[in-house]
């Protein structure tokens, strides 16, 4: 299980991912390599998987001076990056392109991902083994599957953030200190998105349960309702997956 690796940016997600191969006890010689970092000072024939984490603009002066990756498995977890263009920046054939989301450095994680055909299984068993210790995988059959999870899976703990963000101060505005709407707003999400995971019902249903005809919660969805929430959503994921297919050409 354990390989030699580089990680090309330790940003976020390098880290995230060095945490992850150590903690899974896969990471052989595991080489973090930085802007700054000699090319040369890898022993590049010895190294078997390389795992791509730069910003999506800064892949091409991050690979330029390394060699052809012909011989070694490559992993993206770049944004918008597809498998044909990284197939032509880094000679690889073996490609996966996965797209994590940071719930992954907490084992609540959702990778989605897709392969090239020249992937071998055993290559795919290795990736499923390591990463589905720290999140539920998704394999897709194209780059726009992966495109699409990006705007949905990977951008959506921003939703999830910029929900709780407006919680907050909705309850401040009613009079509650900082740390008072903190834990109202942390407990109700975390158990409303555990009763997500654990309800056979759909959320729909979960959303009707807490609506009584006429009451409060009624109201204010209502209120959502009549300043376009379901609108601003659809615009919002298309916004993402937009991007993401600009980012890709
Ligand atoms: N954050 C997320 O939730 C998330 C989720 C899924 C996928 N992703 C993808 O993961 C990738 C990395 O995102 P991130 O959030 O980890 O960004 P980040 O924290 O900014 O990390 C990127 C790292 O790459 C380094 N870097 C830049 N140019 C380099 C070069 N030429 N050689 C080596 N390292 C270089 C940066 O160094 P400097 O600081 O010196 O610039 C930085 O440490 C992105 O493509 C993003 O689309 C992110």
């Amino acid at each position: 299980m354990s390989k030699q690796m580089v990680i090309v940016g330790a940003g976020t997600m390098g880290s995230m991912i060095a945490a992850a191969l150590q903690k899974a006890g896969a990471a052989g010689q595991l080489t973090m390599m930085r802007r700054e970092t000699s090319r040369q000072s890898v022993d590049w024939p010895s190294v078997e998987v390389v795992w791509l984490a730069v910003k999506p603009q800064d892949i091409k002066p991050a690979v330029t001076d390394l060699p052809k990756l012909t011989t070694q498995l490559v992993i993206s977890v770049m944004a918008g990056v597809s498998t044909r263009t990284l197939q032509q920046l880094t000679g690889a054939e073996r490609i996966i392109r996965c797209m994590p989301n940071t719930p992954t450095t907490i084992g609540k994680g959702m990778t989605v991902w897709c392969a090239t055909s020249a992937t071998t299984q055993a290559d795919k068993q290795w990736f499923t083994r390591i990463l589905e210790q720290f999140s539920k995988l998704m394999e897709v059959d194209s780059d726009d599957w992966v495109d699409k999870a990006t705007a949905v899976s990977a951008s959506g703990p921003a939703y999830v953030f910029a929900f709780a963000e407006a919680l907050t101060a909705a309850a401040r505005d009613l009079g509650f200190s900082e740390e008072q709407a903190r834990v109202l707003v942390t407990q109700t999400c975390v158990g409303a998105t555990a009763l997500i995971e654990q309800a056979s019902v759909p959320v729909a249903e979960l959303r009707q349960q807490v609506t009584s005809k006429g009451g409060t919660t009624a109201a204010a969805l209502n209120a959502l309702e009549l300043s376009g929430f379901d609108t601003m959503w659809k615009k919002a994921i298309q916004a993402a997956y937009d991007k993401s297919k600009t980012l890709s050409r």
